[in-house]
């Protein structure tokens, strides 16, 4: 197991009570760093015991003024901030469905929580990256969903995760001479909340089958990746998409 040094280091995690983002601020706290974690949900108990070292902020990311409010108290707080995880995201399946045909506001609320609360992020951190003067890191969730066509169209999701990508690599161009990185994460299929749908063994067993790493992730198989992204392991890394998806992407 590879074991991170982030004493002394500062991040926040949006999206962290979620099943990948509660695994990022777990590890991210277990190695040492101080945490400030945002979500609609309450604080889940495993983040609960790190003390002063975890700033749990239940709200609404879509909210710019909420999270420009949370991020400057936690960048004054710590001095500084060295790394944004944006994981936050929603996959409404039946109400997010084919362009030609869905109701425009779903499109609209997708994009609000899927693209434009990572610019959220993203504005509010920066300032605080440039003035800690240590540069800083990002890792931004997509998916590998964006990569193909799909007969059962979630097109508010898919196109939505494209920009996150677009998104990220065009920060990680602006932002790179300031030692600044920004890099993607595209998962495959991973069990958590928001893939509730697998509720059998047969239905887990069907995905696992697809995998041709013959496994469905697990939010550990994407904090594994977040962490080296953001760490300085990964120093020499900026504007990649990194798939975590047991293979699946060859597949497509
Ligand atoms: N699970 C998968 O198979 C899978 C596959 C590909 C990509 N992803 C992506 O990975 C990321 C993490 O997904 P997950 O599987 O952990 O999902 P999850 O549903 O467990 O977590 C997502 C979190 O985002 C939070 N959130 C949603 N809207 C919010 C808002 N407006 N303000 C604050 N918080 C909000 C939710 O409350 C939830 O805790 C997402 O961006 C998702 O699209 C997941």
């Amino acid at each position: 197991m590879i074991v991170y040094d982030f004493t002394g280091r500062h991040a926040v995690v949006a999206g962290a009570g979620g099943g990948m983002g509660e695994a990022i601020a777990l590890a991210l706290l277990e190695a040492g760093a101080s945490v400030t974690a945002i979500d609609v949900k309450p604080v889940p108990t495993s983040l609960s015991k790190f003390g002063d070292r975890l700033t749990f902020a239940q709200g609404d990311l879509t909210d710019a003024a909420f999270v420009e409010q949370v991020v400057s108290a936690a960048g004054r707080k710590h001095g500084g901030i060295d790394y944004l995880a944006n994981v936050a995201g929603v996959l409404w399946f039946g109400r997010d469905r084919s362009a030609l045909e869905m109701d425009l506001d779903v499109w609209d609320q997708v994009f609000n929580i899927n693209l434009k609360s990572f610019v959220h992020t993203a504005r509010s951190v920066v300032p605080y990256m440039r003035s800690g003067g240590r540069g800083g890191a990002m890792v931004h969730f997509s998916t590998i969903q964006w990569y193909r066509g799909d007969p059962k169209p979630q097109d508010a999701y898919q196109a939505s995760k494209a920009g996150v990508c677009a998104l990220s690599k065009s920060l990680a161009m602006q932002l790179a001479s300031e030692g600044i990185r920004s890099n993607a994460i595209c998962p495959g299929m991973a069990l958590t909340p928001l893939q509730a749908r697998w509720d059998t063994e047969e239905k887990r067993a069907a995905v696992a089958d697809y995998t041709p790493l013959g496994r469905i992730g697990t939010p550990q198989d994407m904090a594994n990746a977040a962490l080296f992204l953001l760490s300085d392991a990964a120093s020499y890394i900026t504007g990649i998409e990194l798939a975590v998806d047991g293979g699946l992407l060859m597949r497509m």
